[in-house]
């Protein structure tokens, strides 16, 4: 019987326990948010795919910033980690123009401050990746915020290692993802420092599919929305039925379950190149 902790928190999508002073289990769930809405129906092994992924990615981005993993459990979905005290800032990085990044720029020509060329589409490459930070919101949704704001929220210095880090973690994983069929439009990263505040550590889930948008590169056009290996299909689901987004957030079908399930899953093999089957077995195959 593996140790279990006290349970200190549940999030949208994880149960936080703590192990001691200095750890935490995060054990992911199979639920699936939309709009900021927990769903009343789970999507199978999502939880697995969400922790192997990011099992796989610490691993591989340790040399560009230390993380919190400590163990990957044998469930395939509990992670223990070093506790940290969170940077209260979603470290977002852009590299195509999609999501709230479009919309702003449509609006105003510019996405968190920063200025682009005119006439790009949506889903369009940017110039380069954009560092686009919002708050971490306690309730609801979080917000976009400018270089100014974010500079509130933490130091001037901390705000600048912040941006350096999270765009060298995008452009590697970009990169590495493209090679294998996958572009990495956007992502989330957050941060968290250790209690001495000397060390900033990569925290919470790193490049999944809740936390990105994958898009299939060979069906890559710009110029609309891309299919997608995310919450995109659910989205579009939700949608569909005109649901206002709020609670509680409507059941799913079997086909769009299956679905969402067969999209988690086959981001998690083009990136890793290994069967999930072989991950449910043994978890650790992820790591080198
Ligand atoms: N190493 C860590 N130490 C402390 N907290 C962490 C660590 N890694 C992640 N967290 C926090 O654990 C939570 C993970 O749960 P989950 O992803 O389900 O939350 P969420 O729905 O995204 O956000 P919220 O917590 O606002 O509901 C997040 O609040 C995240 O900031
Ligand atoms: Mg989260």
């Amino acid at each position: 019987m593996p140790e279990a902790g006290t349970h200190v928190g549940s999030g949208k999508v994880r149960e936080l326990y703590a192990l001691d002073d200095e750890r935490l289990l995060l054990v992911a769930s199979d639920r699936i948010s939309t709009f900021d809405v927990v769903l009343p129906t789970e999507i199978p092994d999502k939880g697995r795919v969400l922790t192997g992924l990011s099992a796989f990615w610490f691993d591989r981005s340790q040399d560009l910033v230390e993380n919190h993993m400590l163990r990957l459990r044998s469930d395939g979905r509990s992670m223990e980690c070093r506790r940290l005290e969170m940077v209260q800032l979603e470290c977002v990085v852009r590299g195509y123009l999609s999501g709230s990044g479009w919309k702003d720029y449509a609006r105003t020509g510019e996405v968190c401050g920063h200025s682009l060329p005119k006439g790009l589409r949506e889903s369009e490459k940017l110039p380069e990746p954009l560092f686009t930070p919002s708050t971490k919101a306690a309730t609801g949704h979080d917000e976009n915020i400018t270089r100014v704001q974010a500079g509130e929220i933490v130091s001037l210095p901390m705000l600048e290692l912040l941006e350096g880090v999270s765009i060298e973690l995008y452009s590697f994983a970009a990169e590495y993802a493209a090679e294998r069929g996958i572009i990495i439009a956007d992502t989330k990263f957050e941060f968290g420092v250790d209690p001495a505040g000397e060390n900033l550590y990569l925290g919470d889930e790193a490049l999944t599919p809740d936390s990105s948008r994958f898009w299939p590169a060979d069906l890559f056009e710009p110029g609309r929305p891309q299919p997608s290996f995310d919450k995109q299909f659910v989205r579009d689901y939700c949608e569909s039925l005109g649901w206002d987004k709020t609670d509680p957030g409507p059941e799913l079908p079997d086909d769009v379950v299956a679905g969402t399930r067969a999209r988690y899953v086959e981001a998690f093999e083009r990136l890793t190149e290994q069967s999930f089957e072989r991950y449910l077995d043994d978890p650790e195959s992820v790591l080198r």
